[in-house]
């Protein structure tokens, strides 16, 4: 197993997945882009802008329901601010539907199909695909919105690749397949928050190393709320796992147990509802 500390990265693979979404988003209005709302800024793009050719966003923050609810609430304001893009906090797992992301995604459109109709051209319906990094919820949302309608249509005229289309309503068609954004992190800590919520391979990365940095990243805000949890003094995987009495041979405590346990228990939500990007 690898006993490096870092997340690697692949020039070949991004090169290939920036193509890939250009060639998507050529064909759209609007761009719902996905992050998790555990890593508002470390599930964002260095160079979102450009990467989506300066298409109207929408910026969703999923999977609230495992973020710290009061704290999103200053992301939000701060993530307006930068982006000057709509941001909404959703949970694309639990019950609500979505309709509130239709109805901003139309108002983004609005603008470029009024500029076509005063070009003689009729009203079409919007066009909008989702984007985010991997496992952050892009097909979730996707499912959620076309939930109750499973309207297909093919690809268009002058479009050359079969893109599938999906019609949400009479206003509006979704891409059905997300455009991924590819991991670009020349910043090793937020591609190791990545790694926390499952957003990179797992062959990228140590999990002991991996583990070890989510307790020492979680300590900085949630030391007693962590220490409770695994009951131990010291945040260490040597102590968590001598706490649950999960030794191998020669009385060494199973680090690789520990750490799969501790990553696991992050990403399900059990130790708690965590931010982990600082908003300074
Ligand atoms: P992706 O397309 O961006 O790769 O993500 P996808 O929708 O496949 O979601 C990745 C995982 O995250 C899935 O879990 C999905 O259920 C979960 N997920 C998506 N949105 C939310 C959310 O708002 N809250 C929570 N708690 N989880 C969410 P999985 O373990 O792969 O599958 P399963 O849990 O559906 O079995």
């Amino acid at each position: 197993m690898k006993k490096d500390s870092h997340i690697h990265w692949y020039p070949g693979h991004i090169a290939k997945a920036e193509r890939q979404l250009k060639e998507k988003l050529n064909l759209c209005d609007v761009v719902i882009e996905v992050l998790d709302a555990r890593i508002p800024f470390s599930s964002t793009y260095n160079n979102i802008e450009t990467l989506l050719g300066g298409k109207p966003r929408l910026i969703l923050l999923n999977k609230a329901d495992l973020a710290d609810r009061n704290e999103l609430k200053l992301f939000v304001q701060k993530i307006k601010e930068q982006t000057s893009c709509t941001v909404l906090v959703i949970d694309a797992k639990g019950a609500k539907d979505l309709n509130q992301v239709v109805k901003k995604v139309l108002e983004l459109a609005e603008p470029k199909i009024q500029a076509q109709m005063a070009k003689g051209l009729l009203r079409r319906a919007a066009r909008a695909m989702v984007v985010g990094m991997p496992n952050v919820g892009k097909s979730s949302v996707i499912n959620k919105l076309t939930k109750s309608s499973k309207t297909k249509i093919g690809a268009r005229a002058g479009v050359t690749r079969q893109q599938q289309w999906v019609r949400i309503n009479k206003d509006l068609d979704l891409l059905d397949t997300p455009g991924i954004i590819p991991m670009r992190q020349d910043d090793q800590e937020a591609a190791t928050k990545l790694a926390f919520v499952n957003s990179v391979s797992e062959n990228a990365y140590d999990n002991e190393t991996v583990a070890q940095e989510l307790l020492n990243i979680l300590s900085r805000k949630y030391e007693t709320q962590l220490k409770e949890y695994y009951k131990v003094d010291e945040l260490t995987l040597e102590n968590i796992a001598k706490s649950r009495n999960w030794i191998v041979s020669n009385a060494e405590p199973d680090i690789t147990r520990t750490a799969v346990y501790i990553l696991k228990n992050f990403r399900d939500g059990k130790i708690g509802k965590f931010i982990l990007d600082e908003l300074e």
